[in-house]
């Protein structure tokens, strides 16, 4: 198992709709990965009892839990300008308003970083500040072709674009030399880079950069600017969950978030059979080795009601691809081939999969 310490996450670099999707919420209660938990908090649109999210680094959570207090005071315009995604001065001042509802730990944790604070927290994660830096490369080498991306006039131009700019031989060696897992240990400094069960990253992330690019719009893809950009600020669409009509929703649902500091597979380990309906297990390969990962689906299988939802976003690492799968959970293809086709997070597969009920028919 892979250990990280300090924030390795701080902006949230997937589509949650595929979950909301996949995981059908209402009234349910889910557990959730929670990373910069831009997942976790984007899962209340779907209506759950209640969102256990969960990581092992206590970062993450201190993380969650400032993101949270600015959420519950701020309305959306000042929360946007608080964590970075817009540009903002008062970020100290608006701290010291909200660090009285923190706990000590996370209080302690936000207290020793004003430079983070003043950056604004959605940039200062060991993932978001080395993609900062692979930014320029990225630009140097693709602005011309991405503004002509941006300005085609169809999705099929914009697709046989994309196509063209990513088979040239000199942006195929970028894309290798900076997505490779040296490269992710050095300078991407991301277990999620160099990972048991991982797939060929440059190869795998060509192949989902073209083909988003058949299916939606570039400025639809917020991590595309993320990437190109190293922050949000330039960004045409935002994670979901922080767009104008989602925010004030979520916000209104905050309470029924519960932060759980642990090993998502001690902490199943430990529970009795039966008690999520939903669980959004994102990007844990590169962290958890094939057998460790086949530990936590036995775990996942036991600890759902009949009927639950599975959803398992995979980046470079596939470790569903290895893992022994469990036999009460029953996979579901044609969601699966959905969201690889709808996901704009541009770099994700997924695995679907419905607890049985004995003798149940799985999909519908
Ligand atoms: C690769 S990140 C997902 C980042 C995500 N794509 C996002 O948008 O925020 C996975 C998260 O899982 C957490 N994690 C890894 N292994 C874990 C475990 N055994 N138990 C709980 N959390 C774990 C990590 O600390 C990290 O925050």
């Amino acid at each position: 198992m892979e250990t990280v310490t300090g924030l390795q996450y701080s902006c949230c670099n997937e589509d949650s709709l595929s979950e909301l999707e996949a995981l059908e919420l209402r009234g349910k209660r889910a557990l959730s990965i929670h990373a910069a938990g831009g997942r976790a908090f984007s899962l209340l649109l779907g209506d759950p009892s209640e969102v256990v999210a969960i990581d092992r680094n206590p970062a993450q959570i201190h993380l969650g839990r400032l993101k949270v207090a600015a959420m519950r005071r701020l309305n959306r315009e000042a929360y946007l300008a608080f964590v970075g995604i817009r540009e903002g001065s008062a970020r100290a001042e608006v701290y010291r308003g909200l660090r009285g509802e923190l706990p000590e730990d996370a209080r302690a944790f936000w207290d020793g970083r004003p430079g983070d604070i003043a950056t604004g927290i959605q940039h200062v994660g060991r993932t978001e500040r080395s993609i900062a830096r692979v930014s320029p490369v990225l630009r140097k080498f693709l602005s011309k072709d991405i503004a002509r991306i941006r300005a085609a006039s169809s999705l099929e131009e914009q697709g046989e674009i994309a196509r063209a700019v990513f088979d040239r031989l000199p942006v195929r060696a970028v894309l290798a030399l900076i997505f490779n897992p040296l490269s992710g240990r050095v300078i991407l400094r991301d277990p999620v880079y160099y990972g048991e069960g991982r797939r060929s990253a440059a190869e795998y992330l060509r192949g989902r950069v073209t083909s988003t690019l058949r299916r939606h719009r570039f400025d639809d893809c917020f991590i595309l600017s993320l990437f190109l950009h190293g922050d949000l600020k330039h960004s045409r669409s935002m994670p979901v969950g922080l767009g104008v009509d989602d925010y004030t929703v979520m916000q209104s649902r905050l309470d029924r978030i519960r932060f759980e500091r642990s090993c998502v597979i001690e902490y199943l380990g430990a529970q009795p059979p039966e008690q999520f309906d939903a669980f959004s297990l994102s990007d844990l390969g590169g962290y958890l080795t094939i057998a460790e990962f086949g530990t936590l689906l036995e775990h996942v299988e036991r600890t759902s009601r009949s009927g639950s939802r599975v959803c398992i976003r995979e980046y470079i690492s596939a470790p569903t691809e290895r893992a022994p799968w469990p036999e009460g959970l029953t996979r579901l293809p044609d969601l699966e081939r959905r969201l690889d086709a709808s996901d704009r997070s541009v770099g994700c597969t997924f695995v679907c999969a419905v607890k049985s009920a004995p003798s149940a028919n799985a999909e519908n």
